[in-house]
């Protein structure tokens, strides 16, 4: 048996991630994130798996409370102003009030679309976010970024939100595609590749644990990673230094979800791509060895994700899409670069002709 673990986030608006089996039907722990009515978010694919559950353990958590919900389009597609809408619409219909709660079920596409909803109703109500994939639970849920995207880019309209609440049933991962698990992954060898060069080696040791879905190997890595998340976050809620470290990866990885019409690779996968693209710029620029990008795409390819981009991607569209990515300032390009696993840093005006010769292979 599994023991539930947690992890505390501090800051101004302290919160509690908790990680164990069986977290989505636990009555006690949803009882005390519950003020008032709940409105349960998610997806058509997670919603026939999970949402009678949460909604019968909220019954029982507030007998006789309201209960609605609301369900979206699986997938990155339904990130839009459009969706957003229409949750601002069934919230309307709800009659939610002020004391009232959304809770975000499904992956990062959910508890980003829910969260920015539950921060935007009456300028801000509680949300709990219940992640259901790998990605959500290391990543999403925790730091109360919300946004949806827009044609031109990643992630461009939201807000900070932090949640009330994080609780991730590592029993949902049980049903998760292994596509999805592996895009987690991605997620989980970042923290390893900015802040913990001795986490890479435990994931190397425990990569064929990891990928067989076993629940302590898999509950210690969300720990791990919602550990660092936390301390980051904390240190910098609104990104304005260290934070920006988590973007390790993603400058390059949203060129690329953006550039491919948000519908190819997924963000892990992408993120993926990404952090190799940001150890060879490292390399480029002399800050790392060869050695460490090496480690970097081995451990990646073990883990069955992408480590090159797609083809046919045009690398003028790419540059296009960094220079409006919410890291470029108006001083250039700025990238999350590495001194070396486990030594991230955020570097300023790199120049555009070093990043071609990433984006050709160079
Ligand atoms: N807010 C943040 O700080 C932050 C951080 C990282 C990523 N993100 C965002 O997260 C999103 C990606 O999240 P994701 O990878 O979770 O994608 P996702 O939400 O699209 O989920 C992936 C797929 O898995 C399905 N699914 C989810 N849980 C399942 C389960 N337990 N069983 C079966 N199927 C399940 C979903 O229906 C979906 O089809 C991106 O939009 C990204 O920008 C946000």
């Amino acid at each position: 048996m599994i023991q539930p673990r947690s992890v505390a986030v501090g800051g101004a608006h302290p919160y509690t991630i908790s990680i164990g089996p069986g977290l989505l039907d636990d009555t006690a722990l949803l009882a005390g994130t519950l003020r008032g009515d709940a409105f349960v978010i998610s997806d058509d694919q997670v919603a026939p798996l999970y949402l009678q559950r949460v909604v019968e353990a909220l019954s029982r958590a507030r007998p006789g409370g309201r209960i609605g919900h609301w369900v979206l389009p699986a997938g990155e597609a339904s990130k839009t102003l459009a969706r957003f809408g229409e949750a601002i619409a069934a919230i309307a219909e709800a009659g939610l009030r002020r004391d009232a709660t959304v809770y975000a079920l499904g992956g990062g596409v959910v508890g980003d679309l829910a969260g920015f909803a539950a921060a935007a109703w009456m300028r801000g109500i509680d949300c709990v976010q219940l992640p259901t994939t790998l990605l959500a639970m290391v990543d999403s849920s925790v730091g109360g970024k919300t946004a949806v995207d827009l044609p031109q880019g990643k992630n461009l309209v939201g807000a900070f939100h932090p949640p009330r609440a994080v609780l991730a049933d590592t029993g949902a991962l049980r049903t998760l595609p292994p596509r999805e698990l592996r895009a987690g992954l991605a997620e989980v060898v970042k923290y390893g590749a900015i802040v913990d060069a001795p986490f890479l080696d435990w994931l190397e040791a425990n990569a064929d644990a990891l990928l067989a879905g076993d629940d302590a190997a898999l509950a210690e890595a969300i720990a791990r990673s919602c550990a660092h998340k936390a301390a980051i976050v904390e240190r910098d809620p609104y990104e304005h230094g260290d934070r920006a470290l988590l973007n390790f990866g993603h400058t390059f990885g949203h060129a690329i979800e953006t550039g491919q019409g948000y519908g190819g690779l997924n963000h892990g996968e992408a993120v993926a791509v990404g952090m190799v693209q940001a150890a060879r710029l490292s390399e480029r620029l002399g800050l790392a060895p060869a050695a460490d990008t090496a480690r970097l795409r081995a451990l990646l390819q073990r883990f069955g994700l992408p480590v090159s981009p797609p083809p046919g991607l045009d690398a003028d569209a790419l540059l296009a899409h960094m220079r409006l990515d919410k890291k470029a300032q108006s001083g250039g390009l700025r990238f999350i670069v590495w001194d070396g696993a486990g030594r991230a840093r955020v570097l300023a005006g790199v120049p555009e002709a070093t990043v071609r010769a990433v984006l050709a292979g160079d």
